[in-house]
């Protein structure tokens, strides 16, 4: 890894995470995730949101540091936007290294330096329109940004740059390599950081969604020039791409999202998966796509990317002990605390004696605010008329998607 020049005073550095572990102990993370740090330099030096020591993360932005000239020693502040320890996890020892290093966060930050790290020297908080002058003409900015995706959360600006250091706002998944800035990177890369990008939000921001709104209004008189998040691609060529993506990401929780279905199944003797091809073939007739995931085989995260993307579900899933298949009651429990809202949806599920997925079904979805268009049961294999319902009922939910 190497320092990028921003501008001659603004340089990004960052750690590439490759690890079995996964992101916030949840979510895997097989393609990697950047670590973005930015240092600003006046006469005074900051450095904007740090590191966990997570995978050699220190050592790679010391030797970054080394290639600018200067080290953690001499670096006089540092800001944290954002106390998460994804970027804060280094704090205890650079102020240990450092400790005439200034940390400067909001109220609600200065309070989780002290939680997680037990230190109340050298801090300083600072309030929505505060400055810090670094010299020579270069001053940083405050704006607090709460709930992006924790209360404490602000962003900071760089006027002459014109670079708006938003921490995990208008991040994504993904390690970088070599190359950080969106104008490197090809159309094929830049699909693979959208997808990272959805699930990343979908994972991790969309219960946070007003907020986001919210937080780019706030911000959208700024003359923003690149867009420089702590994790993934910097915007320095097209930052509006990656704020609208996001303004579009936040409105998928109100619906209407994209005109497609995600189709979540599990089955335990195939009768439940015999009904999902009748349903999908009547999805396919109207021509409207889909994305389909397998509970349990497949991990959440993906599932919940694209279940927030689509404006139609299709849950298929079979009786298990007079209740919900198991699997499927954890995607929902996780869909209501992310906020998957405002779909519309279809559910079909075999049972063996007796059903009972229904009725713990309906109490789940209550909170979602889903439209369920339609739920067919069926005892055992399905039969002929299951079969046609089921065709029907899939047709049904793609029609309601093209809004016909
Ligand atoms: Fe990247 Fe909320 O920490």
């Amino acid at each position: 890894m190497k320092a990028h020049r921003i501008a001659d005073h603004v340089y990004c550095l960052h750690a590439d995470i490759e690890t079995d572990d996964r992101f916030e102990g949840i979510w895997p993370i097989p393609e990697g995730v950047s670590l973005n740090t930015y240092l600003v330099r006046g006469t005074k030096t900051a450095l904007i949101d740090l590191v966990r020591d997570w995978t050699n993360a220190a050592d790679q932005l010391r030797r970054q540091l080394d290639s600018l000239g200067t080290s953690f020693e001499q670096i006089d502040y540092i800001i944290l936007n954002h106390l998460e320890p994804d970027h804060t996890g280094y704090l205890a020892e650079l102020r240990n290294i450092n400790p005439r290093l200034e940390i400067i966060s909001t109220a609600k930050g200065i309070k989780l330096v002290e939680s997680f790290y037990n230190i109340t020297e050298g801090v300083r908080a600072v309030k929505d329109g505060d400055q810090l002058d670094l010299g020579n003409g270069v001053i940083l900015r405050f704006f607090e940004t709460p709930n992006i995706h924790w209360p404490e959360t602000m962003m900071t600006w760089e006027e002459t740059s014109g670079t708006l250091f938003s921490c995990d706002a208008f991040g994504s998944f993904g390690k970088l390599g070599d190359r950080v800035f969106d104008d490197q990177f090809t159309p094929e890369e830049h699909r693979f950081y959208e997808e990272e990008s959805l699930r990343y939000y979908a994972n991790i921001v969309a219960s946070f969604s007003t907020f986001v709104e919210r937080g780019i209004q706030k911000l959208s008189g700024l003359p923003i020039r690149c867009v420089a998040p702590s994790h993934g691609i910097v915007w320095r060529t097209r930052p509006a791409e990656i704020i609208e993506r996001y303004l579009r990401y936040a409105s998928y929780s109100k619906g209407p999202a994209e005109k497609e279905v995600c189709v979540i199944w599990g089955s335990m003797y195939d009768n439940t998966r015999l009904g999902l091809e009748a349903v999908l073939r009547g999805i396919e007739s109207e021509g409207v796509p889909y994305r389909i995931h397998r509970v349990p085989n497949e991990d959440v995260s993906y599932v919940l990317a694209d279940a927030y993307r689509a404006e139609g579900i299709l849950l298929a899933m079979p009786t298990y002990e007079y209740a919900m298949f198991p699997p499927m009651a954890y995607v929902l429990d996780i869909f209501r605390r992310k906020h998957i809202y405002h779909k519309k949806v279809v559910r079909i599920g075999s049972w063996g004696w007796v059903g009972g997925a229904q009725k713990e079904y309906e109490a789940a979805i209550e909170p979602l605010k889903w439209e369920s268009l339609a739920s067919v049961e069926w005892a055992g294999i399905p039969k002929e008329g299951d079969i046609k319902r089921l065709e029907e009922a899939g047709k049904l939910l793609a029609q309601k998607i093209k809004g016909v």
